[in-house]
């Protein structure tokens, strides 16, 4: 082999893609219920884009992006993450002149030069969903609820959701006073990396995974919200409570990006491991203003699908053989009756799925293939008579000799009856 793919990637192919196409589908279905647009922007945007969004002290930024110069010499990053990238072309658009409430939702690859393991990868996928113009806790809950949905029709049943208020830029303000001196306290313990965040960004210890034992020793920035985000905290969880869906909270989760204010969220499954976050998400106040627009409040939420399929409850795997079956696999027998394979092909395909072998090969062989790609029929073509075909129905091992002529209305029946 001459070529691999670059280390943490996948190629995902059949039978695989009918579980992946199957989830997206799950997903799309549930944001068009709850009023959703799909959008799509650039894998590649200014850096700029997520530098001081997503944070420069953030591990996302400082360790994980792709960037590099075009031969314009401009910064690019391949996007890490599509908050960021979302709001940039929600005001580039001029969205924000429209009023009242921004309902998208996107999937795509994302990526991050992180050390892959399972459930981490440097090109990963996610879908997600921004609602943008409102500062309602509704929202957040409805945020929570709309990805809470979408995994429960995929079959999930054991889901934690962990939620947090990280308040807003006032509250954070006396906060970050409180936790620098807490961690002056502690500096001989924290970690290299820690020490520089303390100095920098002192929340993003709280991202750490090797000052665990410090992390615990911390204020928790949810004892020190102001009246506004109380209040709001207040809200979401009352509201999450009036629908019936339950949370933990976490008074550490803080999420590794700098946006967020006020409610954080994240979703984990227990048979994840290490990476256990479905999905991560938040309210962020102030990022379509940091991004030049007027002062627009949002919240959003990603999942990451690599981590979603890993786990997916049963139908999954039997989604994945499944999707590659055939309706009809049609034989050919002869060159000279190519032209009638082609055509019987494409009549069958008003009935469902219809492949053509081309291969020329002994019945013996062909018949062989259309069990293996689990077809219902198989149509043999050619032989002894010009004008007729054999209609092989592969379940009941049953077969019968049809006009060319009446292909269409059989077929038609046959599907009928399929319907009851
Ligand atoms: P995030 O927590 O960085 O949030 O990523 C969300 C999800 O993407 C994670 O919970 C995980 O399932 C998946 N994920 C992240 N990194 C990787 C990786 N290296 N390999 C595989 N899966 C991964 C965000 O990206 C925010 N934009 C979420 C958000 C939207 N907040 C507000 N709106």
């Amino acid at each position: 082999m001459k070529y691999s793919r670059p280390r943490g990637t996948q190629d995902i192919l059949p039978p695989d893609i009918h579980v992946w196409r199957y989830v997206e589908g799950v997903f799309d279905a549930t944001f068009e219920r709850y009023g959703y647009e799909p959008v799509r922007t650039p894998i590649f945007e200014s850096t700029d884009v997520f530098l001081r969004s997503v944070g420069e002290a953030t591990d996302i930024v400082s360790k994980e992006m792709y960037t590099f110069n075009d031969r314009g010499g401009r910064s690019i990053t391949l996007r890490p993450e599509n908050t960021a990238a979302v709001i940039r072309a929600f005001l580039e658009n001029g969205f924000h002149r429209r009023g009242g409430i921004t309902r998208w939702c996107y999937t795509g690859p994302m990526f991050r030069y992180d050390r892959p393991q399972a459930g981490r990868y440097r090109q990963f996928h996610q879908v997600g969903s921004e609602v943008i113009g409102s500062l309602s806790p509704l929202l957040d809950v409805e945020t929570i609820d709309v990805v809470t949905t979408a995994l429960e029709a995929l079959g999930f049943t054991d889901l934690v959701v962990k939620l947090n208020s990280v308040g807003c830029a006032e509250c954070r303000k006396s906060y970050t006073d409180i936790l620098r001196s807490a961690l002056a306290k502690l500096q001989d313990r924290l970690c290299e990396d820690c020490d520089e965040r303390a100095l920098k960004n002192p929340m993003r210890v709280f991202d750490c995974k090797r000052c665990e034992d410090v992390k615990a020793e911390l204020p928790s920035i949810s004892d020190h919200l102001c009246q506004g985000c109380a209040a709001h905290f207040d809200q979401v969880k009352s509201n999450l409570d009036a629908i019936g869906r339950t949370y933990e909270i976490d008074a550490r989760l803080v999420r590794g990006l700098d946006y967020y204010t006020r409610t954080t969220f994240e979703i984990l499954h227990g048979e994840l491991g290490a990476q256990n976050a479905l999905c991560g998400g938040g309210r962020y106040d102030d990022l379509v203003e940091q991004c030049g627009g007027p002062s627009t409040p949002a919240v959003g939420f990603s999942a990451g699908l690599e981590r979603i399929i890993s786990v997916l409850p049963d139908q999954g795997s039997s989604l994945a053989s499944r999707g590659s079956d055939v309706d009809f696999y049609v034989i050919c027998l002869d060159d000279a009756s190519a032209p009638r394979a082609l055509r019987a092909a494409r009549v069958l395909r008003a009935f469902g799925r219809a492949e053509l072998d081309a291969s020329m090969r002994a019945l013996k062989k062909q018949l062989r293939n259309a069990e293996r790609r689990g077809a219902r029929v198989s149509l043999l073509v050619g032989g002894d008579d010009p004008d007729r075909v054999i209609w092989k129905d592969m379940e009941k091992r049953e077969q019968i000799e049809i006009e060319d002529d009446g292909l269409l209305a059989f077929a038609e029946r046959f599907c009928e009856g399929d319907n009851g």
